[in-house]
């Protein structure tokens, strides 16, 4: 049986944050920005909106495109790093908030960035069991919130938004082909949001110190990241025996243009095959993917028959990629 997507959906909030805007509040420049990472401006959700309610309205979407109901979905998974809470889980909120309470299971998978590869594959297992006939997919973030607005190496490259399938079975000559997963939790310190959880509970020195906010390493998150795209790219294209040549798309999770440039640019994958998002929307971590595939499905740029590579990286540390014909 294949599976492969029934329906998507995205959402990305009104509010635009250009570098101008940062700079008001930052020692950074547009200079800066736009040189070292390529976000020319990225969204944030509006003060009253949180992740769930991004997620509901893309898989409200999802659903609509899939011609489905929301009492159809067995399942809902949402990928995400900014959940509305620390429990419940996310997916018990979107489920309500779509009119399926009660209908299916629900819960969250947290991944770092690749949230969405990880939640579409557990997803399609459960499709490919026959256990599930459809499973909705979310990754989505409010992932701004995470971020400390006084540190000027992480503020600036974040953005909200949130992109969502609908998994169930297709014809024979579409879907997901094949998948890799990774982690690699012995390098796990050089991105983490340190405090809130069983490690660190919330404090007053906790509050001082701003270990609530992400800390990263950037430097070793560039390498690891651009290592990935081209090694668990390589790992699946052996894996399925395609050739680099007959991918259409490949979108890349949009932490960095430098990093995609430097990533597609060791796969030996031309840049006008790269799918590009983040000068727009900044790094929205595990909604990226849903978002760009469907930024090039609105442009009318993904045809039916594209063979579609999505490769994903970041917190755990982890990775992991989907080879897929459209
Ligand atoms: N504005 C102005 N100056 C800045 C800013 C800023 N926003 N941020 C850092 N700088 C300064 C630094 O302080 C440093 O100054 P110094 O030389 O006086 O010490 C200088 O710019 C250069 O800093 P570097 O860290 O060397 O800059 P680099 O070119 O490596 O870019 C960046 C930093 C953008 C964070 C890069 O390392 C990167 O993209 N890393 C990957 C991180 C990433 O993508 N994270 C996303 C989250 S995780 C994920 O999605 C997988």
């Amino acid at each position: 049986m294949k599976v492969g997507i029934l329906g998507l959906g995205s959402y990305i909030p009104e509010k635009v944050i250009t570098n101008h805007d940062l700079e008001k509040f930052l020692d950074t420049s547009d200079e800066w920005i736009r040189t070292r990472t390529g976000i020319v401006e990225r969204r944030f959700a509006n003060e009253n909106e949180a992740t769930s309610d991004l997620a509901t309205v893309a898989a409200k979407r999802a659903l609509e495109d899939a011609n489905l109901k929301p009492q159809d979905i067995d399942l809902i998974i949402v990928g995400t790093n900014s959940p509305d809470m620390l429990y419940p889980a996310t997916a018990c909120l979107v489920q309500d908030k779509i009119g399926a309470a009660g209908k299916c299971a629900a819960f969250d998978l947290q991944a770092g960035c690749p949230g969405f590869v990880y939640a579409t594959v557990v997803g399609a297992q459960f499709v490919k069991s026959g256990a599930y006939k459809h499973v909705l997919v979310i990754g989505a973030e409010v992932i701004t919130r995470m971020m400390d607005p006084t540190d000027r190496t992480t503020y600036v490259l974040f953005g909200d938004g949130a992109g969502a399938v609908v998994l169930g079975e297709v014809e024979d000559d579409r879907g997901i082909i094949d998948f890799e997963l990774y982690a690699d939790g012995s390098i796990a310190e050089h991105l983490t949001l340190p405090a809130g959880g069983s490690r660190k509970p919330f404090s007053e020195e906790v509050l001082k110190e701003r270990s609530y906010f992400t800390k990263m390493n950037g430097g070793e998150v560039f390498k690891f990241s651009v290592r990935e795209i081209s090694r668990i790219s390589e790992k699946l294209l052996d894996k399925t025996g395609t050739k680099l040549e007959d991918i259409d798309w490949f979108i890349p999770h949009q932490a960095n243009l430098r990093i995609i440039q430097a990533g597609a640019e060791k796969l030996g994958i031309p840049m006008e095959k790269v799918v590009v998002t983040i000068d727009k929307f900044g790094n929205s971590s595990a909604a990226s993917i849903p978002i760009s595939l469907d930024t090039i499905r609105k442009e009318g740029k993904l045809k039916r028959g594209n063979l579609v590579l999505m490769v994903s990286f970041g917190a755990g540390m982890t990775s992991g990629a989907i080879l897929m014909r459209w």
